[in-house]
């Protein structure tokens, strides 16, 4: 396919695993722009590795002048330290590099955000992932794809007791809960956001539950 791709959150559960999906010669180009190198795809050098400073975020711009720009950058509130540096992460940077990517001609922007996620939400991760809808819909792009996510499940190498214990007791118990709210693997996803890249529809779109387990 002749689509070039950047990817922040290289990193991370989705971002990796989405990564790892693609085989060679499937996109024209693809940018995992990261803080720092992805040993695991060492053995696909189609895949640019391209290692910036959060701190400056300009000096990403020309890594950003792909079609599709793909984000799964998040961080927890835990390991964000405090509400100011997990707005940071969660809305300032990915916001920034929306823009300067639009401002670089992309024209789809695919962004994993979380079930919940509302710009008047009382509770403080949920307003922050909507404050980021919000913005990225006032950008603009002809093609803006919104997956909202229940929590993920998949290999992490960070350890997130709540997330496990979760995991433990929704996993088995996955066929009684609404679709709103199942977990959900990062392999789905992947494939997702991959049937979205080559989706030709326009405007926003915001995909949740069983949308999100039903791949064309
Ligand atoms: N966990 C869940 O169950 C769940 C549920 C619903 C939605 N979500 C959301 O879905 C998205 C993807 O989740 P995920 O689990 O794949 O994320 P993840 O594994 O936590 O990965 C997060 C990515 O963001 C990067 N990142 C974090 N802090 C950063 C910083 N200060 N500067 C630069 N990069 C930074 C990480 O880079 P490094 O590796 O360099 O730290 C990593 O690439 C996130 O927005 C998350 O909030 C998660």
């Amino acid at each position: 396919m002749s689509t070039t791709l950047s990817v922040i959150g290289s990193t991370g559960l989705i971002g990796l695993e989405f990564l790892n999906s693609i085989g060679e010669g499937e996109y024209q180009e693809v940018t995992a722009i990261t803080r720092r190198q992805i040993p695991s795809l060492s053995e696909k050098p189609f895949i640019k590795q391209s290692i910036h400073n959060f701190d400056d975020l300009e000096s990403m711009r020309n890594d950003l002048k792909s079609e599709v720009l793909i984000c799964t950058l998040g961080t927890t509130i835990k390991t964000a330290g405090s509400q100011e540096r997990f707005i940071e992460v969660d809305l300032d940077i990915p916001l920034a590099l929306a823009k300067m990517a639009r401002e670089e001609g992309c024209n789809t922007f695919i962004l994993v955000s979380s079930i919940g996620a509302d710009a008047h939400a009382s509770i403080f991760y949920s307003r922050v992932k909507g404050q980021l809808e919000e913005a990225l819909k006032a950008i603009g792009f002809p093609r803006l794809h919104i997956l909202q996510p229940s929590m993920l499940l998949g290999d992490r190498q960070e350890s997130r007791p709540g997330e496990f214990i979760g995991k433990l007791i929704m996993q088995p118990l996955s066929f009684l809960i609404p679709w709103k709210y199942k977990p959900i693997h990062a392999s789905i996803l992947a494939a997702k956001i991959r049937e979205l890249i080559s989706s030709e529809e326009t405007g926003s779109r915001t995909w949740s539950g069983k949308e999100l387990f039903h791949i064309n």
